[in-house]
């Protein structure tokens, strides 16, 4: 009788045992899918929620384009070295690929990355821009 109740306990603990990894498991994986979530959720927030930039940062910018980019893309942004940057010449372009073309530049041409001087709100903003008529200084 007693031996019967010592095998039938090595299998119950041992199944308590399993049952708390098992729950461990789920407790981490439930963390990780939330955490996963979380990122999506970050990586999916629109952009227009980065604060657009201020009026003062809107004129270096402008200044920026027109003297640092214009010396490739032609001051008029009529294009040189670099192409045109006109309206007419990006018209269809979405403005994401511009982004990324300036934030990240492009590799294997003398299109540099301006990752260092300005960020993707201010990218955007210029790329919209670009794409509707840059403004004059
Ligand atoms: C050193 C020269 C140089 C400078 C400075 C430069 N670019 Fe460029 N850029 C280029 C070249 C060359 C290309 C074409 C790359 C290619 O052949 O794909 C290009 C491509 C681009 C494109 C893609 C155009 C298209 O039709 O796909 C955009 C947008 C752009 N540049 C924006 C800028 C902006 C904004 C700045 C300043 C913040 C800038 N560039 C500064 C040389 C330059």
């Amino acid at each position: 009788m007693k031996a019967g109740w010592n095998t039938r306990d090595i299998p119950l603990a041992d199944r308590a045992g399993r049952a708390q990894t098992t729950q461990g498991f789920a407790v981490k994986t439930a963390g990780l899918i939330l955490f996963l979530g979380a990122a999506l959720a970050w990586a999916d927030t629109p952009r227009e929620q980065a604060p657009a930039p201020s009026p003062e940062r809107v004129r270096e910018l402008v200044h920026m384009v027109r003297q640092e980019c214009g010396s490739c893309h032609g001051m008029t942004l009529q294009g040189g070295l670099g192409p045109a940057l006109t309206p007419e010449v990006l018209r269809g372009r979405p403005a994401e690929s511009l982004v990324v073309t300036i934030i990240h530049g492009r590799d294997g041409t003398p299109m540099p990355p301006w990752v260092r001087f300005l960020n993707e709100a201010e990218a955007l903003w210029v790329s919209e821009h670009l794409l509707t008529g840059f403004p004059a200084e």
